[in-house]
């Protein structure tokens, strides 16, 4: 049963967004699953019960299907697509990649926020949930690139949420640090098992993508006078982007 409304949950196909996509159709929202990959976007349609659209957040004629898509009243939208692309020393980074980090995590955010801005405020109103890092709130070395992004994404959220003071639309900006996800460190590291699974090395308890669908599923869920801003969320293990616990 379809009652909390409609819930938009960008780059849906794996990780973060499909536990959101999962846990919100679980709530009790007609969600709507964005991403690229088609089949895996279908996939995550069919196990939430949702609607399928495949959308670049990069492609503003991708994102105006899926405004389309998503209804005059839209609920929520968890802005989660995007991700970062290398871990390499700044003066050897391939800058085409904070061409694609910048397209997708803030342009992207900008667009489909846009987009959908005004389904968000129909009916009863609605609620924007970012994922943005932990990576936007302090620097780390080879992180040049995606720490500027999410920063970039966090902040582009604290205005919007200024400016909408007094109309009925929510602004939450979530910010993990290490969440053991499908595909995050694989894709960041260019395919590189090894060195993407180094990440997590003796890390007893990263968080996990379900641990994020139930921060958002908690905001969205809060009586609508409340606001949770921020949420900053790690695992116990790591105190800060410089100080992770790790075993043997
Ligand atoms: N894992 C972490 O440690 C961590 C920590 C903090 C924040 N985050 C953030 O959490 C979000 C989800 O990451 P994740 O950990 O779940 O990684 P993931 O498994 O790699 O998921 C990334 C998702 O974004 C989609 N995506 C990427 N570029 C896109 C684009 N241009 N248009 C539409 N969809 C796009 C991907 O789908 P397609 O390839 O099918 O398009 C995929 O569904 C990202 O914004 C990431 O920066 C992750």
């Amino acid at each position: 049963m379809s009652d909390r409304g409609v819930a938009v949950v960008t780059g849906g196909s794996s990780g973060i967004g499909r536990a959101c996509a999962l846990r919100l159709a679980q709530d009790g929202y007609a969600v709507v699953v964005a991403a690229r990959r088609a089949e895996r976007v279908q996939e995550v349609a069919t196990e939430c019960g949702g609607r399928a659209v495949t959308c670049d957040v990069a492609d503003p004629v991708d994102v105006a299907r899926l405004v389309e898509a998503a209804g005059a009243d839209v609920a929520l939208l968890v802005n989660n697509a995007g991700g970062a692309l290398g871990f390499d020393l700044f003066e050897a980074d391939d800058l085409s990649r904070w061409e694609q980090m910048f397209a997708a995590n803030v342009m992207g955010w900008a667009r489909v926020t846009q987009g959908l801005l005004p389904a968000l405020e129909a009916g009863d109103g609605g609620t924007i949930v970012s994922i943005s890092s932990t990576a936007g709130l302090l620097a780390y070395e080879r992180g040049a690139g995606y720490c500027a992004v999410k920063a970039a994404e966090s902040m582009a959220s604290d205005a919007l949420r200024l400016e909408l003071c007094g109309r009925p639309v929510r602004v939450c900006d979530i910010a993990p640090g290490m969440v053991k996800s499908e595909e995050f460190s694989l894709t960041r590291m260019g395919g590189d098992a090894e060195r993407a699974a180094a990440v997590y090395a003796g890390v007893a308890e990263p968080l996990t993508e379900q641990d994020i669908a139930e921060c958002v599923s908690w905001v969205a869920g809060l009586p609508r006078h409340v606001n949770i801003d921020k949420l900053t969320v790690r695992p116990v293990a790591q105190a800060s982007s410089y100080k992770v616990h790790r075993q043997g």
